[in-house]
């Protein structure tokens, strides 16, 4: 197992930090907090160091790693910033909120998968912060979890898919958001909405004044995390819509209930969220509960607004892989 340390979300010791950030700048991995899933973090200016992460997760080389900040202001070092995006940054940072960017030189192939964009991100959680900070440095962190898996929203998820793979994991507890950040991609001059998530898409194109694109084909093959296995726990996982009649192929007995609406059968287990936020805090820890148990799993269909727009996308994908 890894070494696990606890740390006080809002006041994390300054010891243990120091210490994280060394491992860090030494070209280790560790796994840490952040306001929307935990992350497995390297120095992300040493290619060696990135690449222990796409061993330690089993990630496919072509799948692009976030790079995150302590600050805005370091943005302009590894990126492209142009009047868009400083404002987007001053609006949306820290927070749940991913800017792919063009690259500068000196950015790691290893870290963009030898894109000429890179993805930036300043989350809002001060363990994650004092980590950087620590670091001195971009650390480049994906997802802890095993490639394809569930995102671990607690430390206890992080243990279980990557073991003794980090150096060192921090363990603030339960993260807030649950869901990974909002991708969008500013390279060109229509925003493109890589990825639904944390930041509100309402309120980015209130702020950007116009809707945000979908990728056609072709940016799609430049964003290659869309195009893998997502999310997935190793039970199937079937989605229903509150008002309809159970499919016929879910045997509630053996299955799992999630969702906000009172179960449409007699489910072996039964995972009831008061809202929807604390259905996309829950979700991925849902799967593994109820996975687990060896049960089927029965998702409620959210609706797509707010947070729901991210949980249907992320449960969509995890039910992708169940044959009707
Ligand atoms: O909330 C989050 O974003 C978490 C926490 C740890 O910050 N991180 C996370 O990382 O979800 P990951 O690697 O699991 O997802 C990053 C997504 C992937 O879909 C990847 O393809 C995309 O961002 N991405 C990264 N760099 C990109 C780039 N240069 N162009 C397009 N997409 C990129
Ligand atoms: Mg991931």
């Amino acid at each position: 197992m890894a070494r696990i340390l606890k740390v006080d979300r809002w006041n994390p010791d300054a010891e243990i930090m120091l210490e994280a950030g060394s491992i860090l700048r030494n070209g280790g991995l560790v796994a840490f907090p952040t306001e929307t899933v935990y992350g497995l973090g390297a120095d992300g200016l040493n290619p060696e160091a990135v690449r222990k992460i796409f061993l330690a997760k089993g990630r496919p080389a072509d799948n692009p790693l976030i790079l995150h900040l302590a600050d805005a202001k370091n943005a302009e070092d590894l990126a492209e910033v142009d009047a868009r995006a400083s404002e987007v940054m001053a609006a949306f940072w820290p927070g749940p909120l991913t800017l792919v960017l063009r690259a500068r030189p000196g950015v790691p192939a290893e870290v963009t998968a030898g894109l000429p964009t890179v993805a930036l991100r300043v989350p809002d959680h001060p363990v994650a912060l004092a980590l950087i900070g620590a670091a001195g440095r971009p650390v480049a962190a994906p997802s802890a979890n095993r490639s394809g898996r569930p995102s671990p929203t607690d430390a206890e998820a992080v243990a279980a898919d990557l073991g003794n793979k980090s150096d060192l994991l921090l363990d603030a507890g339960p993260v807030d958001i649950g869901l990974e950040s909002t991708v969008i991609d500013l390279t060109g001059r229509k925003a493109l909405l890589l990825r639904p998530g944390g930041t509100d898409i309402e309120k980015l194109e209130t702020f950007l004044g116009k809707p945000l694109e979908l990728p056609d084909d072709d940016s799609k093959k430049r964003s290659p995390g869309t195009r893998y296995k997502h999310y997935s726990p190793a039970v199937p996982v079937r989605v229903w819509t509150a008002g309809e009649t159970l499919h016929d192929s879910v045997n509630p007995a053996k299955s799992g209930f999630m969702g906000i609406s009172p179960p449409p059968a007699k489910f072996a287990r039964v995972i009831l969220f008061e809202s929807e936020e604390s259905y996309a805090r829950g979700v991925f820890a849902g799967f593994r509960q109820l996975e687990a148990k060896g049960l089927s799993i029965v998702a409620e269909w959210p609706e797509p607004r707010g947070i729901g727009l991210a949980l249907r996308d992320r449960i969509r994908r995890a039910a992708a892989c169940t044959t009707p």
